[in-house]
């Protein structure tokens, strides 16, 4: 396998979860395995781990079920499972220096990942970034609000207040966008919200907000939400 040969072989005798997948399980689940104090999210936060993800949640990152058995990752940019980690490890969690593959946690989240990967082969997920913003038509506001819950609210709490959300670093939407007046003087604040959905920490202003791909979230979604928003 592409990152160490020990969970392969785990896997070719059929073991069950080891004591090493299930402290990677923790380490999944908890925020402090990226020691910057600015983070606070887990793997968990953008990620199932189930076959079929949860109906109630719209998660930026693909379900990890069989991670471990595919050829490549983000959509082909990635070739080794390590690398497509600690690209969420340091983009997203604020890791200042990327897992190395002989640290135990490493090699205990390996386990994890292989013990959530039934299949000795698995397909690439497709991963397409919409790279050129454009309006989007807006959508039920019903159908908005679902959106929101399932996609925005365990960062950002709930609309308006923010009340629930983990930490202060995600503002309260939709008013962070009454500074847009002077940040983006000539872009129309629906288009800026569409920028970092679809783009995240990559947009010009940098933060740690994933991306959502047209698989994690269709412009119809999109257009729903931003009119729950009143954007
Ligand atoms: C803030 C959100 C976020 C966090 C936290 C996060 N990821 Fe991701 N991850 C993403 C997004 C977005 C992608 C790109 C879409 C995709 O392929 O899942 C991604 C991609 C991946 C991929 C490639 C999947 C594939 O088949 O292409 C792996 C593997 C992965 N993440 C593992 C992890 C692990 C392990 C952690 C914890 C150390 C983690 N991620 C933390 C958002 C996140
Ligand atoms: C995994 C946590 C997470 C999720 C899920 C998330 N956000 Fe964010 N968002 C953040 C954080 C943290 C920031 C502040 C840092 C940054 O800008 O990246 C942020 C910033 C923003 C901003 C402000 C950008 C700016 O600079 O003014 C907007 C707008 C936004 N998010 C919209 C959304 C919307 C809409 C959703 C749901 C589709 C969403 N976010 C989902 C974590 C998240």
């Amino acid at each position: 396998m592409r990152w160490l040969g020990l969970g392969a072989a785990l896997l070719a005798v059929g073991c069950g979860p080891t004591p090493a997948a299930e402290y990677g399980e923790e380490l999944f689940n908890d925020p402090t395995l990226s020691t910057s104090q600015y983070n606070t999210f887990s793997c968990a936060t953008c990620h199932a781990t189930t076959a079929t993800p949860p109906s109630d949640k719209v998660y930026s990152g693909l379900s990890l079920h069989n991670v471990a058995s595919r050829p490549h990752w983000w959509g082909g940019y990635e070739t080794r499972l390590l690398d497509a980690v600690n690209f969420c490890y340091t983009a997203f969690m604020r890791g200042v220096t990327p897992l190395a593959p002989e640290d135990p946690k490493s090699r205990a989240l390996y386990e994890y990942l292989v013990s959530l990967s039934p299949d000795a082969s698995a397909p690439a997920q497709p991963f397409t970034l919409v790279k050129d913003i454009t309006d989007v038509p807006r959508g039920n506001r019903q159908r908005g609000e679902v959106v929101y819950r399932a996609a925005c609210q365990d960062c950002h709490g709930e609309a308006h207040t923010g009340k629930g959300r983990p930490s202060e670093l995600s503002p309260i939407l939709p008013e962070v966008s009454q500074e847009y007046g002077t940040l983006f003087p000539n872009v129309p604040p629906g288009l800026v919200f569409i920028e970092k959905v679809r783009h995240g920490r990559f947009f010009g202003v940098g933060g740690n907000m994933p991306p959502y791909s047209r698989e994690a979230m269709s412009d119809e979604d999109l257009g729903a939400l931003l009119t729950f928003l009143d954007l």
